[in-house]
């Protein structure tokens, strides 16, 4: 999800610097705040790393005279250690003889990184990656082969991982993974490991995919497959798979665009946000609880989050917050503010000026600052005492989708340790909601998986209406906003989002016979006012579109989107998105708009 590698062993012996760039900006679309490649010559490992894209770092360095018939490169969307020359990949050991990319997260790299510094290892990097080639230089010092050795250290290792390793006395790659994208591709002049079928697919069409726990060993033209658990046994070689996609099709994983992928890539971007650190959590729940006033700020879908959290502080935790959107930050909370005031800001990108704004306002007042980012290094990370990075991987497509999720995911893991301290819930209760907290990925994808048909259908249906109204009510009201700011962003169709039991005061009088109206409506304490709502609509011939788990709402509708049951109610936006997500997207495609680009609206805000 986040970051691209690749590894390139030329059977002929050719140069492989400039094929591995050329990968690299293929897989560019997969992170790009650094770039970096490793290749072997004459007994020796050359290196060319640096922060920035890779045409401006090619530029500079001039990657492709890097000499060798084997090497490796990694393109870096940041998770650990901001985006700078040291924390680029390739990582080395403390010799320069073993050089390793990564893809995912290791979780215990703080205690592997304090043994090894403690047995003499010399760091030179904030990263999590750096304790794989020490590990494998530790053990290949105690006499294991290059294999035995790369086998041993992921068997240290707790977290997810593709990784390529190089090393300097060997014309041989040894690639493994777990949790993280990582296949073969399989030339006639070369070999190839890579995240994505786009980094080799216009060398070769062949691909062998591994699955997770494969180790696989390139040499010659030779693949030998191996279990990471089970390392002595080969295992029997998997036919290659030919692939008929174009570079740009293999970008987007097949699909025809960015912003579908990034839907259905919420599950493991949801999953890998769970794993955020307890540490990290508890820190900013130390500077919420410690505040006399908690107030979140964000703009645009970043807001929306921040509505979810403030019912979710009310309901989890008893406490009270404000959420003020960015540009009407200073204007609304006036000079009210103290040092015992929080503030908890809230950006995917990290950039929006409005966002930035208001935190450099509430600074004045020595308000306390912490932020939620999807972006490492990015400008918020420098404005805010304390941040946490949402763990999304990039987000190319314009429209928040899996940001989205992963900060409401954020925010869900900040209630349930605030409900803890603050004693409203006890430690089982907490681990109750947090288990089921970690269930809710599964849910994703299952309503992604036998839902994403009829949702097209409906959308296909619907698609020339000019006008919806959204109605949710309590932890859904922002779910609604949520949902009508993705079908007006990128459909242009005419959305507007309200708390159900406020249409009466006033936007119940828009509708007439065919009038769309989406309900989100979860069996909550909600329900039976819900259904009230949505009788009244009815009553008026409005064509009702719902979300739900209920047989009951699905009667009184004309089309259900479906989800699971049994969502504790505290979580059921991070499931009831995920249709509305859907619909806009197919909405915007049978208007024949292009999702992913949406006219007017940039990726990141960047003016007040
Ligand atoms: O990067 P941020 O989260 O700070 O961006 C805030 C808004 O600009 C952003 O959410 C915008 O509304 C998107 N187009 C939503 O899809």
């Amino acid at each position: 999800m986040c970051c691209g590698i690749i590894g390139v062993l030329a059977i002929d012996g050719g140069s492989v610097a400039h094929v591995i760039r050329e990968s690299l900006k293929r897989l560019e679309y997969r992170g790009y705040d650094s770039i970096g490649v490793a290749t072997k010559y004459n007994g020796r490992l050359y290196i060319k790393k640096d922060k920035g894209k890779i045409d401006e770092i090619h530029r500079k360095l001039n990657l492709d005279a890097l000499p060798g018939d084997i090497g490796i490169g990694h393109t870096r969307w940041a998770t650990h250690g901001e985006p700078s020359q040291v924390n680029s990949h390739p990582h080395t050991d403390c010799k320069n003889q073993i050089a390793v990319v990564h893809n995912g997260i290791i979780e215990n790299f703080l205690e592997l990184r304090k043994e090894l510094i403690e047995r003499g290892h010399k760091f030179k990097s904030a990263t999590d990656t750096e304790v794989i080639p020490h590990l494998i230089e530790s053990f290949i010092e105690d006499g294991y082969t290059l294999e035995d050795a790369v086998q041993s250290t992921l068997a240290k290792l707790h977290g997810t991982y593709a990784i390529v390793v190089l090393y300097s006395h060997l014309k041989k790659l040894i690639c493994a993974r777990k949790e993280s994208p990582l296949i073969l591709g399989v030339g006639e002049r070369a070999l190839y490991c890579a995240s994505d079928i786009p980094a080799f697919l216009p060398m070769t069409n062949k691909v062998l995919f591994l699955n997770d726990g494969d180790l696989a060993i390139l040499q010659g033209g030779e693949i030998q497959l191996r279990r990471i658990q089970s390392f002595s046994s080969p295992i029997q070689i998997r036919k290659p798979v030919l692939i008929d996609w174009t570079p740009e099709m293999a970008q987007k994983g097949g699909m025809p665009h960015f912003m579908l992928k990034e839907i259905h890539e919420q599950p493991k971007a949801v999953q890998n946000t769970l794993r955020i650190r307890t540490e990290e959590i508890d820190r900013l729940v130390k500077l919420l609880n410690e505040a006399n006033e908690i107030i979140l700020t964000a703009a645009g879908t970043s807001y929306h989050a921040c509505l979810y959290g403030g019912y979710l502080f009310a309901k989890l935790a008893k406490i009270n917050s404000q959420q003020i959107i960015s540009s009407e930050f200073s204007e609304k909370i006036g000079e009210t503010l103290t040092d015992k005031s929080a503030i908890l800001a809230i950006s995917q990108s990290g950039e929006t000026s409005d966002t930035l704004n208001a935190i450099n306002y509430a600074r004045n007042y020595g308000a306390k600052i912490s932020a939620i980012t999807n972006v490492v290094g990015s400008s918020i990370t420098r404005s805010a005492d304390y941040f946490i990075y949402t763990l999304a991987g990039p987000e190319i497509g314009v429209a928040a989708t899996k940001t989205f999720l992963v900060q409401i995911t954020t925010l869900a893991l900040l209630g349930l340790t605030l409900a803890e301290i603050r004693g409203i819930l006890n430690n089982s209760e907490v681990q109750d909601l947090r288990q089921q907290l970690f269930n809710i990925p599964k849910l994703i994808e299952q309503v992604i998986e036998k839902r994403e048909d009829s949702i097209k259908v409906t959308a296909d249906l619907l698609a020339h209406k000019p006008n919806f109204l959204f109605l949710g009510r309590g932890i859904n009201t922002p779910t609604a906003m949520e949902g009508a700011l993705k079908l007006k962003e990128i459909s242009y169709i005419h959305a507007e989002a309200y708390p159900a039991g406020e249409s009466k005061h006033g936007p119940i009088a828009l509708i007439e016979p065919d009038f769309p109206v989406v309900f989100i409506a979860p069996q909550d304490n909600t329900f039976d006012r819900i259904v009230g709502n949505i009788m009244e609509m009815k009553a008026r011939g409005a064509r009702i579109i719902s979300v739900t788990d209920s047989r009951k709402i699905h009667d009184l509708s004309d089309h259900t989107f479906w989800v699971p049951k049994g969502v504790p109610d505290i979580f059921t936006p991070l499931v009831n998105i995920v249709p509305l997500q859907l619909f806009s997207y197919y909405s915007a495609v049978r208007r024949n708009h292009n999702p992913d680009k949406p006219r007017n609206l940039a990726k990141s805000v960047t003016v007040l």
